[in-house]
C-alpha cells in the first residue's frame, strides 16, 4: 500500500467506503457567518458525535481553531484569494501547498476550479499544477468545482456538472466535489472516473431536504458528502449528521434517517 492509499483509507470509512466530510472553510470568502462564527466552538461539537470522517478546512482555521479528539481526516483547502466584496469570487489562486499541508498534518489538498466562469483556465491550471505536487507526495486532491455566478442556474444542469466532474478528474484530481442534481445524477456519477463527493450548498428549507439531497446522492453514486452549512447551520445539528452518517454509512432510507433525526433532538 503507497502513501495515497493510506491517506485515502484515513479519509474514507473502511466498512461503507463511503466518506462523511463536513465543509469548514467558508469563511476565507464569507466571512463569519452563521453556524461558523465561532467555528472552533463548531468543529467541537460536531467532533465530538464521533461521526465525521473527515473535515475541509482552510490553514487558519487549521492552526488555531482545531483541536480534535480523535484523529480525523483533513483536507486542507489551498486555493483562495477572493471574497464576496471583491469583484470576482472565482478567481482564486493557490494560498498554499501541498508540502505545508503535509507539515501541518493534512491528509489531502483542495483546489477549485470555476467551469465556465472568467477564471476556468487560471484555475483549473491551477488544478493541475497541485496535481503534480500531489503526485510526487502520494497527497489525494479533492478538486472543488465551483460554477461561477454567471452559471448559477447550470447547478441542476447533470450535462453542464458532469462536464466540471470530468475536467477535474483529467486535470489531475483524485476525488471530485460537485453539487448534486436532482436530475440524473447517477450520469455525472458514470462520466467521472474517480469518487464523487456532494456540496450541500446553501441551507435548504428544512432537514428532511437536506436527507433527500444526501439519499438522492448516494443512491446515483456518489460516495459520500463534503457539506458544510446543510450540516453546521440546522437548528439540530448533531441529530442531523447521525442521519446523514444513516445514509451514508448504514443503507439508511429517508425515512429511517428521518426517525433518527426526529429522535436525536
Ligand atoms: C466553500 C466551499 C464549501 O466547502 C462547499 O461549498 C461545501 O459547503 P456547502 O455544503 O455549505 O456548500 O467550497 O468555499
Amino acid at each position: 500500500m503507497d502513501g495515497m492509499q493510506i491517506r485515502l483509507r484515513r479519509l474514507f470509512d473502511s466498512a461503507s467506503g463511503n466518506s462523511l466530510v463536513v465543509a469548514v472553510d467558508h469563511g476565507m470568502a464569507l466571512g463569519p457567518m452563521t453556524g461558523l462564527v465561532n467555528v472552533q466552538e463548531t468543529i467541537s461539537k460536531l467532533e465530538n458525535t464521533g461521526m465525521v470522517d473527515a473535515w475541509l478546512l482552510t490553514k487558519g482555521v487549521y492552526r488555531y481553531a482545531f483541536h480534535p479528539r480523535g484523529c480525523p481526516g483533513v483536507i486542507m483547502r489551498i486555493s483562495g484569494g477572493a471574497t464576496i466584496a471583491g469583484p470576482e469570487l472565482t478567481r482564486e489562486g493557490l494560498t498554499g501547498n501541498v508540502e505545508e499541508a503535509l507539515a501541518l498534518g493534512a491528509d489531502a489538498v483542495a483546489v477549485s476550479a470555476f467551469i465556465g466562469s472568467p477564471y476556468e483556465h487560471d484555475t483549473l491550471i491551477n488544478l493541475a499544477q497541485v496535481a503534480g505536487r500531489c503526485r510526487r507526495w502520494n497527497t489525494p486532491l479533492l478538486g472543488v468545482v465551483g460554477v461561477g455566478k454567471i452559471n448559477e442556474d447550470k447547478k441542476q444542469d447533470p450535462r453542464f456538472i458532469a462536464l466540471g466532474a470530468r475536467v477535474a478528474a483529467e486535470h489531475g484530481a483524485d476525488l471530485v466535489k460537485t453539487y448534486f442534481t436532482e436530475k440524473d445524477f447517477d450520469r455525472v456519477v458514470a462520466g467521472c472516473p474517480v469518487p464523487v463527493l456532494i456540496a450541500g450548498g446553501p441551507k435548504c428549507e428544512t432537514d428532511l431536504d437536506t436527507l433527500k439531497m444526501v439519499y438522492g446522492a448516494i443512491q446515483g453514486g456518489a460516495r459520500g458528502i463534503v457539506m458544510g452549512r446543510n450540516i453546521w447551520q440546522s437548528p439540530h445539528p448533531e441529530a442531523l449528521l447521525a442521519a446523514v452518517d444513516g445514509i451514508i454509512h448504514h443503507d439508511l432510507g429517508v425515512n429511517e434517517a428521518h426517525e433518527l433525526l426526529t429522535e436525536r433532538q
